[in-house]
């Protein structure tokens, strides 16, 4: 198998590049692009640190060859950031000390940021439902399910502003 070129759109940027076959989109966020945010955890699709949004869904980044995004949109955290301005959700995060030391944080807050576009008025279960498959070793949970509750009511009441 060769190389190939791949192009695709990256928080709002075109991306082409040539890439090895079956690399990850984690390795190649990370490796090639400097994009941290997207963590490196278990590397076998079990943390969910890894997770970014490709057209608006969650994705571990960890099993998805980078070539399977041809054509598509690619949201990681760095992304969710406008002008130095914190996203809602990541704000929120931090307000109410749902990060410790902050590892799951961008997958938890991938994951919250699809679940909120597509359920704005979430009950606490859907909530619980959404972040199932994202691990954290520290907070014991709650504070990040508080912190999503929050986030939806604080969109909630912007998006009835504007
Ligand atoms: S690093 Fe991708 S799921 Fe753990
Ligand atoms: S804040 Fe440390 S793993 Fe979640």
């Amino acid at each position: 198998m060769s190389a190939k070129i791949v192009n695709f759109n990256l928080n709002g940027r075109n991306i082409d590049a040539m890439v090895t076959p079956l690399m990850t989109l984690q390795n190649f966020l990370r490796e090639h692009l400097g994009y941290t945010a997207t963590k490196t955890g278990c590397k076998q699709g079990a943390c969910g640190s890894c997770t970014v949004l490709v057209n608006g869904e969650p994705i571990l980044a960890c099993l998805l060859p980078v070539e399977d995004v041809e054509g598509e949109q690619v949201l990681t955290l760095e992304g969710l950031t406008e002008n130095g301005n914190l996203h809602p959700i990541q704000q929120t995060f931090f307000d109410t000390f749902a990060i410790q030391c902050g590892y799951c944080t961008p997958g938890m807050i991938m994951v919250s940021k699809a679940l909120l576009d597509q359920n704005p008025v979430p009950s606490r279960q859907e909530i619980v439902g959404a972040l199932t498959g994202n691990y954290c070793r520290c907070t014991g949970y709650e504070p990040i399910i508080h912190a999503v509750e929050i986030s939806a009511q604080k969109m909630k009441v912007a998006g009835e502003e504007s």
